[in-house]
């Protein structure tokens, strides 16, 4: 039965209004660079969400069921691994969306206490309301707080919404932290660490390095659906921008540059052209060949993983895989620093 408003049980902090004028700004500043780029984040509008829904239903992204894998092997053992020593847990989550992965983790978690709170944060208010109110359909025993924000909006407010005397267990799934570069997610993991208590855990997904042929296809998919995820910010900025982005004009572009161990994805521009930001009363002159940078997906290796959480304030106390090896599930625990007790 769906999940009817009007519940105690849910609140929703929307602190993604006052960021409306931010994306015209950052549109400003990425396509008017010498090097042209948008910056991540604003792939997850509503269709956008939808669009990322489907790519992890695709048969080239492993990744979302490799994750899934990991958890219907070994929910039980992460949830026994971070519950060690505690009475209680409160489940965050960074960038939740759908929030299907996060059910395993939630029920784990509900055989060993009566409720639970559940904190998720996501950038997208409509799949927040929509993963919310299902989740409370299906556990009458959880309550959900969400944060409609981005994660630097989010984080410092996190600790207001921790239970009473509970430990803080942080989901960080799929290939989120694969979206920082290098030293962004050692400055993400330590502000993150920063808001939290000696003990404290986070489950960090991380997929792993390999082979280029695997992960080109992940994110250049034969249906052409992560091909209308990246272009959807083209659309996007037509749509809340009034630009006129002919978006048959672009073609996304997915390479693995495995020095670097990162996937990129670019936006390239098939002819020489000019295009109108209305909104911004910006022409913008693209190149045949130019290309947009959307995002990276760094992957990692597991002694990589074992350096990050060391120089972050973590420890990396666990680490699950699929049966295939492509995907990795790590339980770093917070390590006390000076001055600090659990
Ligand atoms: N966090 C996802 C990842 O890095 C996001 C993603 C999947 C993505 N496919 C994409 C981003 C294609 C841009 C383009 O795996």
């Amino acid at each position: 039965m769906p999940h009817q408003g009007g519940d105690e049980r849910l609140r929703i902090h929307r602190l993604t209004a006052e960021a409306a004028g931010d994306f015209a700004e950052d549109v400003r500043r990425g396509l008017g660079a010498e090097r042209k780029s948008l910056p991540p984040k604003y792939f997850y509008d509503e269709l956008g969400s939808h669009l990322f829904d489907a790519i992890c239903l695709l048969p080239e992204y492993y990744l979302t069921r490799a994750e899934a894998e990991i958890f219907a092997r070994h929910a039980g053992e992460i949830v026994a691994a971070a519950r060690e020593g505690a009475r209680r847990v409160t489940l965050f989550e960074l960038g939740s969306g759908s929030a299907s992965k996060t059910r395993r983790i939630i029920e784990a978690l509900l055989a060993g206490q009566k409720t639970l709170a559940y904190v998720p944060v996501d950038i997208s208010p409509a799949a927040l309301e929509a993963s919310a109110h299902a989740l409370l359909g299906d556990y009458a025993s959880l309550s959900v707080e969400a944060y409609a924000a981005d994660y630097d909006t989010a984080l410092p407010r996190l600790g207001e919404s921790r239970e009473e005397g509970s430990r803080a267990l942080v989901l960080f799934l799929g290939s989120n932290v694969g979206n920082f570069d290098r030293a962004g997610a050692r400055d993400f993991l330590r502000r993150l660490r920063g808001v939290l208590r000696a003990g404290d855990l986070v489950l960090l997904g991380a997929d792993l390095k390999k082979d280029t042929g695997v992960l080109e296809a992940a994110y250049d998919d034969a249906l052409g659906v992560t091909a209308a995820f990246n272009l959807n910010l083209l659309a996007r900025v037509n749509r809340e921008l009034g630009a006129d982005f002919r978006l048959r004009d672009f073609r996304h572009v997915a390479l693995y540059d495995a020095r670097e161990g990162r996937v990129e994805m670019h936006l390239e521009s098939l002819r020489d052209q000019t295009v109108r930001v209305g909104a911004l009363g910006l022409d913008l002159d693209f190149r045949k060949g130019e290309r947009v940078h959307t995002e990276n997906s760094y992957k990692y290796s597991p002694g990589e993983l074992s350096a990050l959480a060391a120089e972050t304030g973590f420890e990396r106390a666990h680490t699950w895989l699929d049966s295939g090896e492509r995907f990795s599930s790590n339980l770093f625990v917070a390590t006390e620093t000076k001055g600090e007790r659990g």
